[in-house]
């Protein structure tokens, strides 16, 4: 498993949620994500896309070890960590670093920029206080900071800048796999730009890898090598960038690429408007979880789950991808 070209593998990876329905009710079990797989590459990007409430942020917090697993393994340097002890798993941590949505939120306000830079380094290595400081103010200006911004606290920066500094507080412990969530969403259009393209810089001098979550295809667009495409839980494509965008085969992949501004209008397939909400994973529908949505959804499809299948090179969970391509 620790083949050098690996990073990291979800298996089948599961996350079960047991939820209250109300008093003396039966507790019913959400399916927040049901067994999804891949590989992360160095120095390479996998996005995961799909709508609000698909899965994307349990997936997340599988892969940064913030929750464990309910099912399946997830392997990192030659570990399964779903079924590692607490020794193990502190080991590995430091190895998967995490960037929120919300810099406002996940920015320590009473922290100035250098503290919060050298926090991880006070907790997982014996450097002096010196070098400490030396590392915290040579990742300020790889993440694109001016000196000065040290002694400052995160209410003296835009959201933009905010973000770099999440950026650079994750780089710290020089991880190899960084997992994204919505990192961009939540800044204005105009310094999303600067700061994906940031992130493939950084990308290209340390060999990160990517899992870069998000609900936006425009975004993804920019900064993926490969795309996995989430509903309800399960993958239902997962193709190189290239394959996605030119041309998408399951139904929600050409849904969601038809309902994206920014993207050529020349390339987009025949329309297919998103209608009626994503199904709660409490209650999904029998059979392919996305046909009450779906345009082609025949009776196959509301009684047998569709298996992941090799498809034109790239993996596709749909009955009909034969028939509908
Ligand atoms: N701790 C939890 N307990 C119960 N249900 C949860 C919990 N966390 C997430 N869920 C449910 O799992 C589903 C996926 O949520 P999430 O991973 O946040 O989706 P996304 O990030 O794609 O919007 C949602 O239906 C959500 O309500
Ligand atoms: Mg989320």
């Amino acid at each position: 498993m620790s083949t050098p070209d690996i990073l990291l593998e979800a298996k089948n990876l599961a996350k079960h949620y047991s939820v209250s329905q109300g008093f003396l009710k039966p507790k019913a079990t959400a399916r927040a994500l049901d067994g999804v797989s891949f590989i992360l590459r160095p120095g390479k990007t996998l996005a995961v896309v799909g709508e609000s409430g698909c899965g994307k942020s349990t997936l997340a917090r599988q892969i940064t070890m913030i929750e464990p697993p309910s099912g399946g393994e997830l392997w990192m340097n030659g570990v399964n960590i779903a079924h590692a002890d607490r020794a193990m798993k502190k080991r590995v941590r430091p190895l998967v670093q995490m960037v929120f949505q919300n810099p406002y939120a996940s920015l320590n306000p009473r922290k100035k920029v250098g503290a919060m830079l050298e926090e991880p380094l006070i907790i997982n290595t014996d450097l002096s206080r010196r070098q400490r400081s030396e590392k915290a103010q040579a990742m300020m200006a790889k993440v694109g900071l001016r000196p000065e911004h040290y002694g400052r606290y995160p209410h003296m920066f835009s959201g933009g800048q905010r973000q770099r500094i999440a950026i650079a507080r994750a780089l710290m412990l020089d991880p190899r796999v960084i997992v994204a969530d919505e990192p961009v969403s939540a800044l204005d259009v105009s310094i999303q730009a600067q700061v994906l393209n940031l992130l493939m810089d950084l990308q290209d001098s340390s060999s990160v890898a990517y899992l870069f979550i998000s609900h936006n295809l425009a975004v993804v667009e920019h900064i993926a090598d490969e795309v996995l495409v989430m509903y309800l839980g399960k993958t239902v494509e997962h193709a190189s960038k290239e394959q996605l965008f030119s041309r998408p085969l399951h139904p929600y992949t050409k849904a969601l690429l038809a309902s994206t501004p920014h993207i050529d209008p020349a390339q987009r397939q025949k329309k297919i408007m998103l209608s009626g909400e994503l199904p709660s994973p409490l209650a999904p529908p029998p059979g392919c979880a996305f046909n009450n949505r779906c345009p082609h959804a025949v009776e196959r499809c509301r009684q047998e789950i569709p298996l992941l299948q090799v498809f034109e090179g790239r993996l596709v969970a749909c009955h009909r991808v034969g028939e509908i391509s």
